[in-house]
C-alpha cells in the first residue's frame, strides 16, 4: 500500500492547491460572489467556521472603531516618530504595533480571562476587584487615561448598544458593567474601556451564539485570540499615520529638552581622579 511521508507542517485553515484558494473550505469565488465581508473572512481564518451575520458584523464594528484613536496614543506616536526617522512602511507599522500590550490595546484577552473566571465562579464585583487588588493586579479592561465617568468612551457605548440589540445574551458584559460601577466608586477614570467592552462582549458572542463548545471557548480564551482584533484594527490607523507623515514630508523628530525632567546632577570631574 501507499506509505505517507511525514509532513513538517500541519495546517487547518486554508488551502491554495486547487483552482482557487479556500478559507476553511470555502472557495474564494463563494466568498466574493456571495458578498462575504472582512468579518466573515476573520471567522473562517481564525475560528474555522462561518458565523451568523450579527457576529461577523460585531467583529467588523470592533475593527472599525479600534482602527485609530488619534496621533497621541502610544502606537500612533511610535509609528509617527519612526516614519519621521525615514523608515519604511513596515518598520513604522511594527514600531507602533509593538506598543500594544497590557496597558494599551492588548488587555482584551486578559479582560476576557479575568471577567470569565470571576463571573463563572460567581464572585461579586467587590470580591473580584478587591481580590485583584490583593494580588497586585490591575483589572484588565478597566481604566482610561482620558475617559471618565463624565466623559464616557463612545466606542464602548456603541458596542454595548449593538450587543443589547443583537446578542441573545449579554451576561458577561452586564457583569463587566457591574465591575465598572464598583471601580467608579473608587476613582472617576476607572471606566470600562474599549478593551474590557470587547473582551466581555466576545465572551457573550462565543457563549451565546451556540457556535462553540465550552471546550472551544476555553481554548480561545486560553490561547488569546482577542488581542488580534485590536492589532488588526489599529494596523489600519498606524498605516494611515505613516502615510500622513510621509505626505507631509515631516522631518526627523527630536523631543524638546523642555519636556524632559532631567534629574541627574552634573558632576565636576577633576583630572587624574577617577
Ligand atoms: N484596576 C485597578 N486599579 C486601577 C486600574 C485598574 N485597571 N487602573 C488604574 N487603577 C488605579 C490604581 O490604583 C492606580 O494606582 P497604582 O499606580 O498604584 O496602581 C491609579 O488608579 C492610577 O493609575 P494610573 O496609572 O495613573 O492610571 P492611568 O490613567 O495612567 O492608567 C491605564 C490608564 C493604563 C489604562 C490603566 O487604567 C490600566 O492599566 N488599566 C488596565 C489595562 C487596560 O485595560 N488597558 C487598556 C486601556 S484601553 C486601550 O488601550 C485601547
Ligand atoms: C486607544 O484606542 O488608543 C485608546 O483608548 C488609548 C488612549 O489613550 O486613547
Amino acid at each position: 500500500g501507499k506509505v505517507r511521508a511525514p509532513t513538517h507542517i500541519i495546517s487547518t485553515i486554508s488551502d491554495d492547491r486547487g483552482e482557487e484558494p479556500c478559507y476553511a473550505g470555502v472557495p474564494m469565488s463563494t466568498i466574493i460572489e456571495q458578498g462575504y465581508g472582512v468579518g466573515d473572512v476573520i471567522s473562517l481564518l481564525w475560528f474555522k467556521r462561518s458565523l451568523p451575520r450579527y457576529c461577523t458584523q460585531f467583529i467588523e464594528i470592533c475593527i472599525m472603531l479600534c482602527a485609530d484613536h488619534g496621533p497621541c496614543v502610544s502606537g500612533a506616536h511610535n509609528s509617527i516618530v519612526t516614519a519621521r526617522a525615514g523608515k519604511d512602511l513596515v518598520s513604522s507599522l511594527v514600531s507602533g504595533l509593538l506598543t500594544i500590550g497590557p496597558r494599551f490595546g492588548g488587555a482584551i484577552d486578559d479582560a476576557a480571562r479575568y471577567f470569565k473566571d470571576a463571573y463563572d465562579r460567581g464572585l461579586t464585583p467587590y470580591e473580584f476587584v478587591e481580590g485583584m487588588k490583593k494580588k497586585g493586579i490591575r483589572v484588565p479592561g478597566i481604566g482610561h487615561r482620558i475617559k471618565s465617568r463624565d466623559n464616557r468612551d463612545k466606542r464602548v457605548q456603541l458596542l454595548q448598544k449593538y450587543a443589547h440589540t443583537h446578542f441573545p445574551s449579554v451576561k458577561y458584559m452586564e457583569y463587566a458593567v457591574q465591575v465598572e460601577t464598583y471601580t467608579l466608586s473608587k476613582a472617576n477614570n476607572l471606566v470600562l474601556n474599549v478593551d474590557g467592552a470587547i473582551g466581555s462582549l466576545f465572551l457573550d458572542l462565543l457563549s451565546g451564539s451556540g457556535m462553540f463548545t465550552k471546550q472551544e471557548i476555553d481554548e480561545i480564551v486560553e490561547i488569546g485570540y482577542l488581542n488580534g482584533l485590536f492589532v488588526l484594527a489599529r494596523s489600519i490607523g498606524l498605516i494611515g499615520h505613516t502615510f500622513d507623515q510621509k505626505r507631509l514630508k515631516q522631518p526627523l523628530y527630536r523631543h524638546p529638552w523642555e519636556d524632559v525632567l532631567y534629574t541627574n546632577r552634573r558632576r565636576r570631574c577633576r583630572r587624574g581622579r577617577r
